[in-house]
């Protein structure tokens, strides 16, 4: 099983760095740590991916490649066309993914799905799973009736959901502020659902 993580968090010891962590540490220990051929992770800092933003020409729709000049967006659409499982982390930013998140989706269409002569998308991974860890400063229940981790859920469902991943799971972190960070529960949360993705 190819695990691919896309973190999307600037911050290396933030709460969503801390809780993918958490998540790895749960599929590493239902494996007991036997990460062979059979199963591996892929972390990408999306932060420190250099890449050009997507210039709308639509060429991929046709030939299936983005013909901007190569460049990371091109390297992690591989990593997507071959992964099993796709993790998401991303903190909400304006009650959404980040910026950078979105951009990368951006190029990342032709990897994500196809289309039909009248423009129907057609997912490229049926049958793949997919997993969210989002995290916000608005405490419980503001940060689902207020659209903030609620946004960053809806607009992956959108993107995942269309490339034809199923949502299996995700750990909705809130109140970062006041928490300081990542708490024991939404840890032990990340945690069990590492867990329960190879199990
Ligand atoms: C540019 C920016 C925009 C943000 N927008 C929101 C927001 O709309 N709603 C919210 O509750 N928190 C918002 N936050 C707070 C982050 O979502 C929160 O601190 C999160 O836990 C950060 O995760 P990290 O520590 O892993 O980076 C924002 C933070 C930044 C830097």
């Amino acid at each position: 099983m190819n695990i691919l993580v896309l973190n999307a968090s600037p911050r290396r010891n933030g709460t969503i760095s801390q809780a993918a962590s958490r998540f790895m540490e749960g599929v590493a220990e239902s494996v007991a740590g036997d990460f062979s051929e059979d199963t591996r992770i892929d972390v990408v800092n999306v932060a420190d991916l250099k890449f050009s933003p997507c210039r709308g020409c639509m060429q991929c729709r046709k030939c299936g490649r983005c013909c901007l000049p190569q460049d990371d967006a091109h390297r992690i659409a591989e990593k997507i066309e071959s992964c099993d499982v796709l993790v998401v982390a991303a903190p909400v930013y304006w009650g959404n993914i980040p910026g950078n998140l979105k951009m990368l989706f951006d190029r990342m269409v032709y990897a994500l799905m196809a289309e039909s002569r009248l423009g129907i998308p057609k997912p490229l991974h049926k049958g793949k799973d997919a997993y969210i860890i989002t995290s916000c400063t608005t405490p419980f229940p503001f940060n689902v009736f207020c659209g903030q981790t609620s946004g960053v859920v809806r607009a992956l469902k959108e993107i995942l959901g269309t490339a034809g991943f199923k949502i299996r799971g995700k750990v909705v972190i809130s109140g970062t502020k006041a928490k300081k960070g990542l708490s024991e529960h939404a840890g032990r949360c990340a945690y069990r659902l590492g867990f329960s993705l190879a199990s």
